[in-house]
């Protein structure tokens, strides 16, 4: 059995921040235990401390990467907190395709995906509410920094317990072909869904460029993992990539770290931004 005093977690815990920019507290120390086990297989290692000095002795930059994600929290489920998609619906998305219709193109970004649930979400949403878009250009974007977790939203394929969160059942039947337990999402849904790893804390972001604009950005539930520093330079690059007129939802509990440059609008029974332009 392992002592874990002689584990150096300080050290585990800044590999983390320093690739990830997650921010670990000590108390929760006990995580690398759980987390890390099977990557302490994979090495033929038993134990922590044994890791820590083989990284300590050797620098491993894929072995540290792994250990970086294995660290993340990748919790998330279809419609999660439904009222942005609501609000999406019946007051956001109409305003937002009629403003649209010259260009006939739409782009979002679910930031943070984790396994997909909230992209796949975003697409069976047009889909089933906005048939006026067949034929447009509709992008929605998925990135995370967990390799894992976008191979599995790149499959589309989710085990009967994750679909039964969230999802009405009239979406299970239209969109998903089910084998088994396993339930796969239908071409027509993810033919608009891309999925890519990414870092949001890799400067600068992923997309850069100002036609590279996206007209909705979802960051739910990961800035909580940020330092103050972090989210303020995460939402500033955030804020180059959304259009001006376009609109940023954070998670329930979250706040732009930068208030002067985003204005809060409540509506629907939940909160989003609007990027401020300089005046
Ligand atoms: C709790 S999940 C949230 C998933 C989804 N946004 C939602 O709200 O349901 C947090 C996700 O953030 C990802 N993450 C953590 N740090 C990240 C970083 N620096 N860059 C990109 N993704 C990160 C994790 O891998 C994890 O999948």
């Amino acid at each position: 059995m392992q002592n874990s005093s002689s584990v150096d977690y300080g050290y585990l815990r800044q590999l983390v921040f320093g690739l990830s920019q997650n921010v670990l507290d000590p108390s929760r120390d006990y995580l690398f235990e759980t987390r890390l086990t099977r990557l302490l297989r994979n090495q033929g290692m038993s134990r922590l401390d044994e890791l820590v000095e083989h990284l300590k002795a050797r620098k491993n930059p894929s072995l540290e990467r792994s250990i970086a994600e294995a660290m993340t929290i990748n919790e998330t489920s279809f419609f999660r907190d439904g009222r942005p998609f609501d609000l999406l619906r019946e007051e956001l998305l109409p305003a937002l395709i009629e403003s649209r219709r010259p260009l006939r193109g739409l782009r979002f970004w679910s930031a943070a995906c984790s396994t997909g649930q909230e992209a796949y979400s975003l697409a069976m949403l047009l889909h089933e509410h906005f048939p006026a878009l067949t034929g447009w250009h509709i992008r929605i974007e998925g990135t995370d920094i967990c390799a894992e977790v976008i191979e599995r939203a790149q499959a589309g394929c989710f085990h009967r317990i994750e679909i039964n969160r969230g999802l009405p059942a009239r979406h299970i039947v239209r969109y998903f072909d089910h084998a088994g337990e396993d339930w796969t999402v239908k071409p027509e849904i993810r033919k608009v869904c891309n999925f890519r790893q990414a870092n949001l804390c890799s400067s600068p972001l992923s997309f850069n460029r100002s036609d590279d604009r996206f007209d909705v950005i979802f960051l739910r539930n990961v800035m909580l993992y940020f330092s103050q520093e972090t989210r303020k330079t995460l939402l500033a690059g955030i804020h180059r990539v959304l259009a001006p007129d376009g609109m940023l939802f954070l998670g329930s509990t979250e706040q732009p770290a930068d208030s002067s440059i985003w204005t809060p609008v409540i509506a629907g029974g939940t909160c989003y931004f609007r990027p401020r332009q300089p005046s």
